[in-house]
């Protein structure tokens, strides 16, 4: 299935925000000038640390999970592999068809968040692992709220990023992204419709992790 599917119905708020970060983010991360297979790898090490957070937040989750921003398809081939029902969403479509010959038995999406706003279904996990790590404040509460749109009531998301202690653009080996301090964050995503906010890291490291559970509306 394409994002086609996914299609918006809802122009105001493609035209606002979807349009430009989708094309930014496919842009970036679909240039065969960067390595983005290298950087990021097409594998999950078995000692690799974010395993103690993502594995047991897709335990909990106990339903369909969508890894929003999927990359290479690392983490949602890794959690495919774990029994996990899980498929995954990226704008950039060199990425995608990697992910797709890497990870055959696995479906990739070919589209952006913005895709999501008219999506007939919802998913009762989103896995946002750095992908929202190139949108300031003209974007990421935009993407909260689609995303949030997107999960079931109660429906669980976990996201990580880079904090600091203000809201800044930095340069990162892909393209401009932001830190974002923790408190920020958390407002953030109550604006989007998020509560129970728990963070999965220490509030001083500049990786940061944070889960949020889909309040009803
Ligand atoms: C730092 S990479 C992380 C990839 C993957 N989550 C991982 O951990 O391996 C950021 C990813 O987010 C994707 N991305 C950027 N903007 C996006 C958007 N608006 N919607 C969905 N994905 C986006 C990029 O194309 C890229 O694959």
């Amino acid at each position: 299935m394409r994002a086609r599917r996914y299609a918006s119905g809802n122009r105001a708020l493609r035209g606002s925000f979807g349009a430009r970060a989708q094309a930014s983010a496919a842009e970036a991360y679909g240039t065969q000038v960067v390595d983005v297979a290298g950087i990021l790898g097409t594998a999950i090490s078995p000692a690799d640390p974010d395993r103690a957070i993502i594995e047991p937040w897709a335990s909990g989750v106990g339903g369909r999970i969508l890894d929003v921003g999927s990359g290479t398809g690392r983490w949602t081939a890794h959690l495919d592999a774990l029994g996990h029902t899980v498929e995954g969403l990226e704008p950039a479509e060199r990425l995608v068809n990697l992910a797709r010959a890497h990870f055959p038995g696995v479906t990739f999406h070919h589209g952006a968040i913005a895709d999501l706003v008219e999506a007939d279904r919802r998913w009762d996990g989103i896995l946002s692992w750095y992908s929202l790590i190139h949108m300031g404040l003209g974007e990421l509460p935009e993407a909260l709220a689609i995303l949030r749109t997107a999960l079931r009531d109660g429906g669980s998301l976990l996201l990580s990023f880079f904090s600091g202690p203000r809201l800044e653009a930095f340069s990162h080996p892909i393209a401009t992204a932001y830190r974002w301090p923790m408190a920020d964050m958390e407002q953030a995503l109550a604006d989007a419709g998020f509560a129970d906010v728990a963070q999965q890291m220490g509030p001083f490291s500049a990786h940061a992790v944070m889960s949020a559970r889909a309040i009803e509306r």
